[in-house]
């Protein structure tokens, strides 16, 4: 089986004070064991190192993008190796927000994902239609051609976990209905199947993002090919211990 798997993404928020408050409602939350989930949370690059440092063992933190390849003259970028060196075990690649805001092509994304595998990170690489593509008809055509941008790059995909966030849920308040997030889940898990290998499909998680709550978390956890949530906004709050606890 698939372990479910639930990650946090803070974006680009906090203030020292509110990462000490977030760390401490993580370190006193009540959740399950890690044989049933796993628990990753992202800060912003420069709260890495504090919330690792202070975070419960238990619980994993990913930075949120990387550079492309190896370091060097790339001025304000942060490397592989680096996160990798500083015992990070995940990245976040291919959000949304990178691919709309700075331009982050499915290639790009793919080559990211290739470096960062090959540097021993985990990834977490987001896919997603907007409300146009999806009103177009062209959610899994769009989707497919992101995960085939990540697929033409990599052999192995065990430390690969595939989010899946719709970019007109992402904080609108406008969650996908759990048939809707199961039904781009099941498709995707077909093409892994048909274009990748059916162990790879069986194994891989796809997990699903976009204005996910307490609240709506359980509906959608049920569905047999949600593997569990990338987190935005409620990563940020005591919910996100309700969030974690849908995985029972
Ligand atoms: P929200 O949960 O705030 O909608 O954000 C989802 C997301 O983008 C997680 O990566």
């Amino acid at each position: 089986g698939r372990k479910f798997f639930v990650g946090g993404n803070w974006k680009c928020n906090g203030t020292t004070d509110q990462v000490d408050k977030i760390v401490k409602i993580l370190n006193e939350g009540q959740v399950p064991p890690t044989d049933v989930v796993e628990v990753v949370v992202s800060p912003p690059y420069v709260f890495l190192p504090v919330v690792k440092s202070q975070l419960r063992p238990e619980f994993q933190v990913a930075a949120q993008n990387c550079w492309v390849k190896k370091g060097g003259a790339f001025t304000g970028e942060v490397s592989a190796e680096m996160l990798a060196n500083l015992g990070v075990p995940w990245v976040i690649l291919g959000h949304s927000e990178r691919r709309a805001l700075l331009g982050e092509s499915n290639e790009f994304v793919g080559d990211k994902v290739a470096y960062a595998l090959s540097q021993g990170l985990k990834v977490i690489a987001c896919v997603g239609e907007t409300l146009e593509q999806r009103e177009a008809g062209s959610t899994m055509d769009v989707v497919a051609a992101q995960t085939k941008a990540i697929a033409e790059k990599i052999k192995d995909w065990s430390n690969v976990v595939i989010a899946y966030e719709p970019v007109w849920a992402i904080g609108t308040g406008k969650v996908a209905t759990p048939d809707q997030a199961q039904e781009v889940h099941a498709s995707l898990r077909d093409w892994l199947k048909i274009n990748v290998s059916p162990e790879v499909a069986d194994s891989t998680r796809i997990i699903y993002g976009g204005s996910v709550t307490g609240a709506n978390c359980k509906e959608l956890a049920a569905k047999p090919d949600v593997d569990g949530f990338l987190v935005g906004g409620a990563s940020l709050k005591p919910e996100f211990i309700d969030i974690i606890n849908s995985a029972t």
